[in-house]
């Protein structure tokens, strides 16, 4: 990753944008993504390195996502939508609705990257008219699991989303704080199931790898 800071007065102050790269020859990437962040934001607008675990489990899966509709929950910086864009999905990049500063990134960054996503406000567990016209193959969600108040409305929205649309998926990268108890405790209590479970670190490149820290999972949850 590689970051400039906004010296031309383009960006707000403190914002800086990112680049992030994928494919196998760092010195000639296949894709590069422009991220703009803000270092005074501590949620919305920073890239959390669960998004970018999920961002490339996208790119090396990339096939998967071409002419997929795709939504992101609490997207922030929206790596992840980006490259599902980018490769072919037909994105909506969702964050809560009060967050008008990271809706707007949202739209920035799309044309940062020349990409039309639909952006949108959803709020965990509030179920506003823009919720019902939503029918995703694939939800995302990067570092969505942080806040145990957060769960039961997160959980929601996601189990609402995978029954509107039979054969979807969710798919999240989290940081593992409790070892697979929390995974299990809400599969049970939500009636999903997860079909997949991997370190991050697994499938990362080691260029990715070594700028990361911590006990990162991908996991892939569907209805039972
Ligand atoms: C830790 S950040 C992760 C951002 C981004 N996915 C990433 O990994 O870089 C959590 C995101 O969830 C969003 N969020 C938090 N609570 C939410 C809620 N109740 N409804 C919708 N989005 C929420 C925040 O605005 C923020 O963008």
């Amino acid at each position: 990753m590689e970051s400039n800071d906004s010296d031309d007065g383009t960006l707000p102050t403190m914002s800086t944008i990112s680049r992030h790269n994928f494919g196998d020859n760092p010195e000639k990437p296949d894709l590069c993504i422009s991220v703009i962040e803000n270092m005074k934001e501590d949620y919305g607008l920073f890239v959390w390195p669960c998004s970018i675990v999920l961002a490339e489990y996208i790119w090396q899966q990339r096939q998967r996502f071409s002419g997929t509709s795709v939504v992101e929950l609490g997207a922030g910086t929206s790596l992840p939508g980006l490259v599902a864009a980018k490769v072919g999905a037909d994105v909506t990049l969702t964050d809560d609705s009060s967050r008008l500063e990271v809706l707007d990134n949202m739209r920035k960054v799309c044309d940062l990257n020349k990409l039309k996503c639909n952006v949108l406000g959803l709020t965990w567990g509030v179920w506003d008219s823009s919720i019902f016209n939503l029918q995703a193959k694939v939800i995302l969600g990067a570092d969505v699991l942080y806040d145990s108040n957060a769960f039961d409305d997160l959980f929601a929205t996601v189990t609402f989303l995978l029954q509107k649309s039979p054969g979807s998926v969710f798919i999240t990268a989290y940081h593992n704080r409790s070892g697979h108890h929390l995974i299990e405790f809400l599969m049970v209590k939500w009636g999903l199931k997860c079909v997949k479970l991997l370190d991050g670190f697994s499938f990362l490149p080691p260029c990715k790898a070594s700028m990361l820290s911590g006990n990162i999972q991908l996991a892939e949850i569907t209805l039972i």
